[in-house]
């Protein structure tokens, strides 16, 4: 097990991608905190995947939750040493019709919940001077533009950014940070994403979909479970030499 007796904390982690890194962080060997904005959601979450899952209700865009939340875990895991940064929304309008609320919304969850949960993270992990590993959760988003996602896009580019930045900050207290970018996955985020599509391009439920994973290279969409190596391999003591990278785990999709 690459995991052993290793303890981590996962946003978003109520259920897809964050959920099943939950899953298989547990199979691997690790104790998982996880972390979520939906707290029925992650109380059923953690209580499916048995005794190595702790339950913690927190908002990424709120820093007192942040604090409670990180308080909460280090207090009953007794340490952290993985965090993956896996919380965020999606949003998608034609650049005239984005409101300041959803701008502001979209840049403190996926922007601001990534970079303060890392600082809540590596504030802990240097106090404790036996290093660590952040995951954050970009998008094949952050590397190009979409017309009607900007909003998302941005907050994407902005957490390749922030990866690149504090990863070569934190490397000198033996903090690795590192990002994932996903193409498409399915599961729930997609249908939603699929139903903003159906109604800004006018098309039936489920033709985006269809389009998208048709011309994936690989050939279909990502399963939450696609992206579970890259998840431990970054987290695992293989991975002490990679700093402030983002991986694409997408099938080809960005390339193409
Ligand atoms: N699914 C995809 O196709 C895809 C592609 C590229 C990148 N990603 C990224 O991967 C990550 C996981 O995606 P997913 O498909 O599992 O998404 P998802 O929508 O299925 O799950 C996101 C989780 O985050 C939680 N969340 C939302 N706002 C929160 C907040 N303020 N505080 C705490 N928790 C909050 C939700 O309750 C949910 O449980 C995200 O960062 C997403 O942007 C996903």
């Amino acid at each position: 097990m690459r995991l052993e007796g290793k303890t981590a904390l996962i946003t978003g982690a109520a259920r897809g991608l964050g959920l099943e890194f939950a899953r298989a962080y547990i199979v691997e060997g690790a104790t998982v905190a996880l972390a979520d904005v939906d707290g029925d959601g992650v109380r059923n979450a953690a209580a499916a995947l048995g005794p190595g899952a702790l339950a913690i209700r927190m908002d990424v865009s709120r820093q007192d939750e942040i604090d409670a939340g990180f308080a909460e875990a280090i207090g009953k895991l007794g340490h952290l040493d993985i965090v993956i940064n896996n919380a965020a929304l999606f949003t998608a309008a034609p650049t005239a019709e984005v409101t300041r609320a959803e701008y502001d919304r979209a840049f403190a969850v996926n922007a601001g919940g990534t970079f303060f949960c890392l600082q809540a993270a590596a504030r802990h992990m240097i106090a404790r001077g036996r290093g660590g590993k952040i995951i954050n959760m970009a998008s094949q988003a952050g590397r190009r533009g979409e017309p009607l996602v900007g909003v998302y896009c941005a907050t994407k580019a902005a957490v390749i950014s922030m990866t690149q930045s504090t990863g070569l900050d934190l490397i000198r207290y033996g903090i690795n940070v590192n990002a994932i970018a996903p193409g498409v996955v399915d599961g729930a985020h997609w249908e939603g994403v699929d139903a903003h599509f159906a109604r800004l391009e006018n098309r039936p439920l489920g033709e985006k979909k269809r389009i998208v994973g048709a011309s994936v290279p690989l050939g279909r969409m990502a399963r939450a479970a696609d992206l579970t190596g890259m998840a431990i391999f970054l987290a695992s003591a293989e991975a002490d030499y990679i700093v402030a990278q983002t991986y694409g785990v997408d099938g080809g999709n960005w390339m193409a």
